[in-house]
């Protein structure tokens, strides 16, 4: 700056100060004008340009700053005139900056409102509501008859140790239902249980006799899934241990199972059968719920559906499970629920139960 700065000079200094500050306060002051069209992120982001517009004009390293300070070097004849021009440009200057500051923050107050704002009278958003799958559905139809019947419900383990799977339900060691091509085993060598009857042992041991139970829950087998196949299924167990059980206590029980699921008209069928837990053994079908036995699509035109296998309970599982045989008899059932529940939804593919298809399952609300 000159030693002595002429007051021409000088005045056209200020007035480059100020029409600057005018060009950039223009791209703060059409926000009113924008309205609710300027993102609430995009006011803020000006509010702090502003501050440094502030700084830069009216700032103590600003031109304006150093322009204060040659007052004091103007000519004595013209210091005071230019002193308060210096004064009101400030003033006029400071009071540009507040007004587009003012404006920035009454829009940012109001778009801060308007995002919070609820409106109470838009339509809320419906949860959706889940439901039960139909194996559960099924499975509960199950155990509400057998618990009218006085049985009581048993959970049991999915994992369990070979004495449970196979040593204490009297399967020898040769048995090809423990090779590894039949059965899931663990890293560990424990068993993916393969059928629900591991919980009869669990049940006798805890309980000890009289015994009067049932156990659904999911069994595992190397199974190729096919229509009526899964390498994970879900079985019931039932168990019914007292003195003077007999065979015509398990038909009768499921006699009144069948009648209680599909009807009064609904009819029983035992076969003779193999397991090595019960002695004798027995297949148990039931009449067809659809044709009554004359045969058709559901029942693959034989009359006749698969319940499960069943049978007296084997003196050497009872033995196991430090029951007296001497004085306690019993029977015991498994059940296949995917099947019995596809035939009862009139299903061809018990597959179609685990491939979760909401399209199929939403069927079953
Ligand atoms: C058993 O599992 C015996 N534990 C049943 C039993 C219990 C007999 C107590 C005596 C005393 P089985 O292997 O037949 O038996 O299976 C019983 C039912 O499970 C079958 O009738 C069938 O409905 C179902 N089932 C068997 N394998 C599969 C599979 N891979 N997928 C779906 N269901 C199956």
């Amino acid at each position: 700056m000159d030693k002595e700065p002429t007051q021409q000079k000088l005045d056209e200094q200020l007035d480059l100060i100020s029409g600057r500050l005018e060009t950039e306060l223009k791209r703060f002051s059409n926000i009113e004008a924008l309205g609710r069209a300027v993102y609430l992120s995009e006011a803020e982001k000006q509010l702090k340009d502003l501050l440094d517009v502030r700084t830069k004009f009216l700032g103590k390293k600003s031109e304006f700053a150093s322009l204060k300070k040659s007052i004091g070097r103007v000519a004595a004849e013209g210091r005071a005139s230019f002193g308060q021009l210096v004064q009101q440009t400030e003033a006029i200057m400071t009071a540009s900056i507040d007004e587009a500051e003012q404006s920035l923050k009454n829009h940012i107050e109001a778009a801060r409102t308007v995002r919070e704002t609820i409106d109470v009278t838009m339509p809320g958003r419906r949860p959706r509501a889940g439901h039960l799958h139909p194996i559960t559905l099924m499975r509960q139809r199950i155990e509400d008859i057998f618990v009218a019947l006085g049985y009581a419900v048993e959970d049991g383990r999915e994992i369990e140790t070979d004495f449970y799977n196979f040593d204490a339900l009297n399967i020898s060691a040769g048995h090809p239902a423990r090779d590894p091509q039949d059965t899931f085993y663990t890293t560990d060598g424990f068993a993916l249980r393969s059928q629900t009857s591991t919980v009869q042992i669990h049940a006798m041991q805890r309980r000890g006799a009289p015994v009067r139970m049932i156990a659904p829950g999911r069994v595992f087998r190397r199974d190729t899934p096919d229509p009526t196949h899964n390498p994970m299924f879900y079985q019931v167990e039932g168990l019914c241990v007292d003195r003077g059980i007999t065979m015509a206590h398990l038909k009768g029980t499921l006699q009144e199972f069948v009648h209680r699921l599909f009807g009064p008209e609904t009819r029983t069928r035992f076969r003779p059968s193999y397991f090595p837990f019960t002695e004798p053994s027995a297949e148990v079908d039931y009449s067809c719920f659809k044709c009554g036995g004359a045969g058709c699509r559901i029942c693959k035109w034989c009359g006749w559906i698969e319940l499960g296998g069943s049978g007296m309970v084997h003196p050497n599982v009872l033995r196991a499970a430090n029951v007296n045989p001497e004085k306690f008899t019993g029977f015991a059932f498994g059940l296949g629920i995917d099947r019995t529940c596809a035939r009862i939804y009139e299903l061809d593919d018990i597959r179609l139960f685990f491939e979760n298809d909401v399209r199929f399952l939403e069927q079953f609300r």
